[in-house]
């Protein structure tokens, strides 16, 4: 077989085999293929796409193949995870796996960094002084059997056609190609030897997908190929017009969690929380919720009112080596070197909040990064004091800006009020859920 000829039937508008997907796959993982040739693959992909039912459940199986497939069934019970597509402010994961772990679905969660505007788990994470995320996979199934979660960073062995893909679509503009998004998040999910995904799909300013017509197309691809290769999968599509939340960086960002196991934190991180958490314990056919959604919620809310899911987490942390008692003692998180208080202007109603422009004030402040091997600083973040539709007078505190130096604090400052906009009168209220697929 030659990647020339099958370049020419891909630019052609031709229907690939099975076998011609996986001798593409087995090139990207082995460089038996050169990365001029993919590329040109990939382009080709991006301008004729895949067929839905012909091609793309066999090219997501030879890319999920193409390293190691966790096989956690001797482990009882059914597993989900939930794959967010990335925002400012979402860190879902972290009030969501020990809650749906401690209703009896177990969550195993193999998760990202941040990269240019939005945040990624393992970051929030390792901000919890001694905190792991480079487990063994012997001591990944171990937790999720003893307590039903762990999460951790993606090995090399997990999906390498991926990472070898991802960087040449970085490098020649094919990242933007449903297909190729679609089979890149569902390879590495999938090779976690689960039974569900859930998936919450951003749309908005701070989104990868703007519209909420993208994100459907994106959505109904992701859940359909999910099920053609036998697992269960549903979609929440929500808002990210602006942040999650009111904290967006790492240690505030822990912090807001345990907020919301504590039975606190802001409205929509609360919200949903529980809306992706009752999928998951439907997917997962969580004991005693007999498939019924308004049980499920129940459920969950239990376990945040009793604490259950609040120390569920404390023993994770416990076992991936952090310090535990940060879900009683916030002050053990670690602390900027320098604050500062954003004061607005002028006066108004806060009509907007870009997500996008404050995700990029918290990589200003040192929360993200803007290239992969760049370090992040784990205490750098911002908390926002005011969030759309508040009533703002000139002098009123917007938003506390965390950093290390005075520099970053005056970049952070400048782009987090270019994300500002007052206005005149009411906001109609947003909804958090757009969309439902199934
Ligand atoms: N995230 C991924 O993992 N892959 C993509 O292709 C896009 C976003």
């Amino acid at each position: 077989m030659r990647a020339y000829d099958l370049i020419r039937k891909k630019r052609d508008g031709g229907t690939l085999s099975p076998q011609e997907l996986q001798h593409l796959v087995w090139g990207a993982t082995s460089g038996g293929i050169a990365d001029e040739q993919l590329s040109a693959f990939l382009m080709a992909v991006f301008f004729r796409g895949m067929d839905p039912v012909h091609e793309l459940p066999a090219w997501l199986d030879a890319m999920l193949h193409s390293g190691q497939v966790l096989d956690l069934s001797g482990i009882p019970g059914r597993k989900v995870d939930k794959h967010s597509t990335g925002g400012v402010g979402d860190k879902i994961s972290l009030p969501l796996a020990p809650l749906v772990a401690v209703c009896g679905v177990k969550v195993p969660m193999v998760s990202g960094r941040g990269l240019g505007h939005t945040g990624g788990t393992l970051d929030k994470l390792e901000s919890i002084p001694g905190f792991s995320t480079q487990l063994s996979i012997a001591r990944f199934a171990e937790l999720v059997n003893r307590l039903g979660l762990c999460l951790i960073g993606q090995t090399a062995e997990i999906a390498p056609a991926d990472r070898k893909l991802y960087a040449l679509r970085d490098a020649t503009a094919t990242v933007e190609s449903v297909p190729l998004i679609a089979s890149s998040i569902l390879s590495k999910k999938l090779a976690e030897g689960i039974d569900g995904l859930v998936l919450d799909v951003k749309v908005g300013r701070g989104a990868f997908m703007k519209t909420l017509a993208d994100a459907q197309v994106l959505a109904r691809t992701m859940v359909d190929l999910c099920k053609a290769v036998g697992r269960g999968c549903v979609a929440l599509l929500t808002d990210m017009d602006v942040p999650l939340g009111r904290a967006v960086g790492n240690a505030v960002e822990v912090a807001e969690s345990i907020e919301v196991l504590r039975g606190g934190g802001p409205d929509d991180v609360r919200e949903l929380t529980l809306q992706l958490g009752a999928e998951m314990l439907l997917l997962g056919g969580a004991p005693g919720v007999e498939g019924d959604p308004k049980l499920a919620r129940l459920r969950l809310e239990t376990a945040l009112a009793n604490g259950s899911a609040l120390k569920r987490f404390g023993e994770l942390i416990d076992a991936q080596g952090g310090d535990a008692r940060v879900i009683d003692d916030l002050s053990r998180l670690p602390k900027p070197k320098k604050v500062r208080e954003v004061r607005a202007k002028g006066s108004g109603t806060l009509v907007e909040l870009d997500a996008e422009l404050v995700g990029l004030a918290s990589v200003d402040l040192g929360a993200g990064r803007a290239r992969k091997e760049d370090p992040v600083d784990h205490a750098a973040g911002l908390l926002l004091r005011m969030r759309v539709g508040d009533a703002v007078r000139a002098g009123d505190v917007l938003a506390e800006l965390h950093a290390a130096d005075e520099a970053k604090l005056d970049a952070g400052e400048a782009r987090f009020l270019s994300a500002v906009k007052l206005g005149d009168g009411p906001v109609l209220p947003r909804p958090l859920i757009l969309d439902r697929l199934s």
